[in-house]
């Protein structure tokens, strides 16, 4: 997720761009820059800086007086948070710029064939591709940008939202939109666009929504909506009704809850380009262990990932905690393969471990969510997950593309080695395309699930119960209920029940069940492990893809093969977490006691 800004009006467009990109700081980090006409014809005055956005301020001096311009924000992609990666990118002349939010799946064959026509690069990024593709799309349309736009839209492959502007029109700027977010804010004498409406909330409360691979072109007498074949649409406007701060959680009341909602686009975002197979230079034969290493959440998924990844590949996993796994001075050498899992790229405790196992002459296959962040920096190879800024303490977005992550490692290794069947690739590929959909429809039916959980606030404690992959996500359950409603919470192997956690069970103990799937042997034992908790006296929720009747409740959620399950029912456990911290009164973004990358050991 980036943060993009276009402004062309009456005023300064320093100001409104700049002040656009503070509001839309949140969506990305990395580095910022900005485009500013300066005469016509003449190359734009640029300026991007890596880090904060105040490194951009502090570096601006002696701008030019203009009243167009577009900014951007990064959430690092492809390559790292450097000035030269920094947006905007220019074409060869510097008189064209351009700003991207998203992913250009084939942006190395477009910029093979830019450097074959002489197109100079000069960064590691997808997006370069594109403004090069585009000046020269503009030179063949007589200089018109927005059919130049239309031109090359046809020709990418992934999700954007793009700005572009020229200095032969400097108070034009065109975008264009797919499965990223662009929208148009509508001024007197002065028009915007943005991610979202939280860059111009402060200037205007008209906005116009833009819909899938539309152009669109703003100047300061108005703004032109085509369709791809240059069609004009009529594109529907709205007053926005938020404000400035509830417009940058893009309307909803936590960054947290918009987040449990990204998690179809973080899982598409993840899957792109990858389901043919990663782009990672490792050899797996020579590795006759893989140890994943991690702490809190990113954990719970490496124990989701052993299952899939050592059913795939043959090779024995150990899931192991970060804080514990040096200490206990592991059994490591060059043939161990170490993967850490981490959103932050920060966190202390992996970065330690991950240090002590390269020492000792480990293979590091990191995965992990901040482009540039230091464990990925030292790791030998790294598989980035594409969720997008992750703001709130309590990760679920990032836990949801982790898991993604498991699975495509798991098939990596498998098919590198030959050891995984055709058949069964290509149904967990299938599966893994479809998961977006499904989780949006888990999403759909969770609203009475917030109301129940209502009911359940005083609750001394709540249980949580998993077998196979429903053991970690039970773990995950516990976990995100500990930390947002301050309630002790745990999570079990439904096996262990018997072995004393029982004891805990008492007259309206809630217990919230991960069913196997219906053809799982396990959905049997689960079932009895209900029927024992039932009988002395449980509450039982039940999180199940088929029509379970001994729950007091039931939480259905789609059909999935069952090692990805957990991408779908861990969606409801995000959800009944959620609206217990709400209940309590708790700070749902910034739970009490914790902090988003916990960079001490
Ligand atoms: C998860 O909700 C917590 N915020 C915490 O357990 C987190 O997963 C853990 O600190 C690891 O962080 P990382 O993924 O940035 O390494």
């Amino acid at each position: 997720m980036c943060g993009i800004v276009g402004y062309t009006g009456k005023s300064s467009a320093l100001n409104p761009v700049i002040d656009g990109l503070r509001r839309l700081e949140y969506r990305g980090y990395d580095s910022a820059g900005i485009a500013l006409p300066t005469q016509i014809g003449k190359p734009l005055f640029i300026e991007k800086r890596a880090g904060k956005l105040i490194n951009l301020e502090e570096a601006l001096k002696n701008t030019p007086e203009t009243k167009s311009g577009i900014g951007h924000t990064r959430w690092a992609t492809h390559g790292g948070p450097t000035d030269a990666n920094a947006h905007p990118h220019l074409d060869n002349e510097g008189k064209l710029a351009l700003i991207h939010n998203g992913i250009i799946e084939n942006y190395i064959e477009l910029r093979t064939e830019l450097e074959k026509r002489g197109h100079k690069f000069k960064s590691e990024t997808d997006t370069e591709s594109v403004v090069h593709l585009l000046s020269d799309a503009r030179k063949s349309h007589n200089g018109d940008l927005a059919a130049a736009m239309r031109d090359i839209c046809k020709q990418l492959r992934g999700s954007f939202t793009l700005l572009a502007l020229h200095s032969d029109n400097p108070t034009i700027i065109v975008g264009a939109r797919r499965n990223s977010p662009l929208v148009v804010g509508v001024g007197d004498g002065e028009n915007f666009l943005a991610s979202d409406v939280s860059a111009f909330i402060s200037h205007t409360k008209v906005a116009l929504e833009l819909g899938q691979d539309q152009i669109v072109e703003i100047s300061p007498q108005g703004v032109v909506v085509t369709d791809l074949t240059g069609k004009v649409m009529t594109p529907k406007q709205y007053e926005i009704s938020w404000d400035a701060s509830a417009a940058e959680r893009g309307g909803y009341p936590h960054f947290m809850l918009k987040e449990i909602y990204e998690q179809p686009k973080a899982i598409a975002d993840t899957l792109i380009g990858r389901l043919a197979g990663l782009d990672v230079k490792l050899k797996f034969k020579k590795f006759n262990k893989i140890v994943i290493v991690a702490c809190g959440t990113a954990y719970n998924a490496g124990l989701v990932g052993k299952y899939a990844i050592e059913k795939w590949s043959g090779i024995a996993v150990d899931v192991e905690l970060a804080s514990e796994y040096r200490y206990r001075q592991p059994s490591i050498d060059k043939k161990t393969l170490v993967i850490p899992i981490s959103q932050s790229g920060e966190t202390m405790d992996t970065l330690m471990a991950m240090r002590y196992a390269k020492d000792k002459g480990a293979t590091i296959f990191s995965v992990c969510n901040t482009n540039g962040s230091t464990i990925p920096r030292e790791s030998d190879a790294v598989l980035y997950t594409h969720a997008g800024p992750e703001i709130a303490v309590a990760s679920t977005k990032a836990f949801a593309t982790q898991l993604i992550a498991m699975y495509l490692i798991g098939l990596e290794i498998g098919k590198q080695l030959k050891v995984v069947k055709k058949e069964l690739v290509e149904e967990i590929i299938q599966e893994l395309s479809e998961l977006p959909a499904k989780v949006e429809q888990v999403l759909e039916t969770v609203e009475p699930l917030r109301e129940l959980t209502r009911t359940l606030k005083d609750s001394q404690s709540i249980l949580f119960l998993g077998r196979h992959v429903g053991y970690p996500t039970a773990l995950e359950g516990a976990l995100k209920l500990k930390e947002l409603a301050y309630m002790h919470a745990e999570g079990f192997a439904g096996g262990e029940l018997k072995h004393g956690p029982i004891a805990l069970i008492d007259v309206g103990t809630p217990v919230v069940a991960i069913m196997p799937p219906e053809n799982s042997i396990l959905a049997e034992k689960m079932a009895s492990n209900i029927q024992e908790v039932k009988a002395r006296g449980a509450v039982v929720i039940a999180i199940s893809e088929f029509e379970f009747k001994s729950a007091d409740h039931l939480i259905r959620i789609p059909q999935v093969h069952e090692f990805l399950q957990p991408v779908l029912s861990v969606v409801p456990l995000q959800v009944i977490a959620y609206e217990m911290a709400i209940a309590r009164g708790n700070d749902v973004d910034q739970p009490r006691n914790l902090a988003k990358s916990v960079t001490v050991e």
